[in-house]
């Protein structure tokens, strides 16, 4: 029997708690989270309600359930160690310890780590901090068209681009001086092509590469609106986006190769855990824009119901340095993930109000940010829940996630848009208008 520790709460997870449960290991599955989900609840042996990023009490319920390995879902707990904390326990974990996890918590390391070792796809960038507000202004003018970011975590809300949430230029330089008084900024050439997330299964030396996705960032319909941390997803059937090619994906890969090996050296410390690749493919190739040390939401939701080699295995391989020895394959399926959140969502959402799911019919339901009392699930004001259509089409597995949601009940919105042809169109027209004009 192996007991597995899940930490984390929200819709990721509940697809990790997922994957988990079709594993043919005899297995007990455990779980910390701040609130009660109600689809990882059913799929646990028992829980412990806590704050995730609190190492003590999580350590503490991992050694008294008797946990073989540790499955760390978000970015708080690996930033604030829980990796490095669970390892001296002697728990093993998916997820990397907090000197490599800087990967994703310290946007300026990672920039300055990519150019140290010549990494390929970086963008033009500087970094600054408090006492150099002056050259980052000017900075501002030399590349004309910019993307500003805080240094830190910022849960893919602080980063601001020019064109988008940033009018023009001088609202560039007010966000770079508001930022620079509490923080480091990275000032990088605003990028213009078409988003790609890749994540890997990673064991210190060796990268399983999952099939590449696209989210949805912008909260409305056609792209508008502010950013979230997405409002849906999907992938095609192979490991392409219809926009990319293979030399695309190839270039990405060696990229995440590059940065597991070289982050060794850097840090002495291997990688263990999921590495999540956020690239955009512009006309010139591939470039990074982050890297997470962990699954993306709802990104997850996509690749791991695909997944056909036993998660445990993969799990087990991660902390033992062997996932060169196991095959990981993914169904060669299309999927497509929409979340439903609470009306008004992000800026005004409705909180605490009772929703209801009917018969997903082939649909598979994760929830998200909800929480559940007395047998009632309720919204919290984040991401509520999402829906994922499986299928041999993009057409099909769009009709299959649109069916499941029109059962949802509650004040819930959502983008229907999200994985349709009219939208996968524009993207591949965008990416085909970039290439004619580098040509
Ligand atoms: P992040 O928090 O790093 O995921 O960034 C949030 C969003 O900002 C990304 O999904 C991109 O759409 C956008 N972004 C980040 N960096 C750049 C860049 N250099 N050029 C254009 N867009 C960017
Ligand atoms: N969906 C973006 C992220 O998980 O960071």
């Amino acid at each position: 029997m192996i007991k597995i520790l899940l930490v984390g709460g929200g819709g990721r997870e509940h697809a990790i708690a997922h994957a988990i449960s079709r594993s043919e290991h005899a297995h007990q599955l455990f779980a910390v989270m701040s609130k009660k989900n109600p689809g990882i609840a059913g799929l646990c042996e028992d829980f412990l309600l806590n704050a995730e990023n609190d190492i003590e009490k999580v350590t503490e319920f991992a050694l008294r359930t008797g946990i073989d390995i540790a499955v760390i879902g978000p970015e708080g707990p690996l930033a604030a160690g829980l990796a490095d904390a669970l390892d001296r326990a002697g728990i093993p974990s998916v997820g990397p310890k907090r000197a490599v996890a800087k990967l994703e918590f310290d946007k300026a390391w990672t920039r300055s780590f990519m150019q140290k070792y010549g990494i390929d796809g970086l963008p033009l960038f500087k970094i600054f901090n408090r006492d150099q507000e002056d050259a980052a202004l000017k900075y501002v003018d030399e590349l004309g068209d910019v993307a500003v970011k805080p240094a830190g975590l910022t849960g893919g809300k602080g980063v601001k681009v020019m064109g988008d949430q940033l009018p023009d230029r001088d609202a560039a330089k007010a966000y770079v001086s508001e930022l620079l008084a509490q923080d480091v900024v990275v000032i990088e050439e605003n990028l213009k092509g078409e988003e790609v997330t890749i994540h890997a299964f990673v064991d210190g030396s060796h990268l399983a590469f999952a099939p590449s996705v696209q989210d949805h960032k912008r909260a409305y319909e056609g792209d508008l609106g502010p950013n979230t941390g997405g409002m849906g997803s999907y992938n095609d059937v192979g490991h392409l986006l219809p926009f990319m090619n293979e030399g695309d994906y190839e270039a990405a890969k060696q990229i995440m190769k590059d940065v597991v090996a070289r982050v060794r050296e850097e840090t002495g410390e291997e990688y263990r855990g999921i590495l999540y690749g956020q690239f955009i493919l512009t006309a010139k190739g591939i470039r990074v824009i982050e890297f997470n040390a962990r699954f993306g939401d709802p990104e997850a939701m996509n690749v791991l119901p695909l997944l056909e080699t036993d998660l445990i295995d993969i799990a087990r391989a991660v902390t033992e340095g062997t996932l060169d020895a196991i095959d990981v394959r993914f169904a060669y399926k299309a999927s497509v993930c929409k979340y439903a959140v609470p009306a008004g969502y992000p800026e005004n959402p409705t909180k605490d109000a009772p929703i209801q799911v009917g018969d997903m019919g082939d649909a598979l339901l994760f929830y998200s940010s909800v929480y559940e009392k007395d047998g009632v699930v309720y919204t919290t004001g984040s991401r509520a829940v999402a829906v994922v259509g499986i299928a041999d089409t993009l057409q099909e597995a769009e009709q299959i996630a649109e069916q499941a949601l029109n059962t949802l009940e509650g004040p819930l919105e959502c983008r229907h848009d999200i994985g349709t042809q009219a939208l996968i169109q524009k993207r591949v027209d965008h990416m085909k208008s970039l290439r004619d004009k580098n040509k």
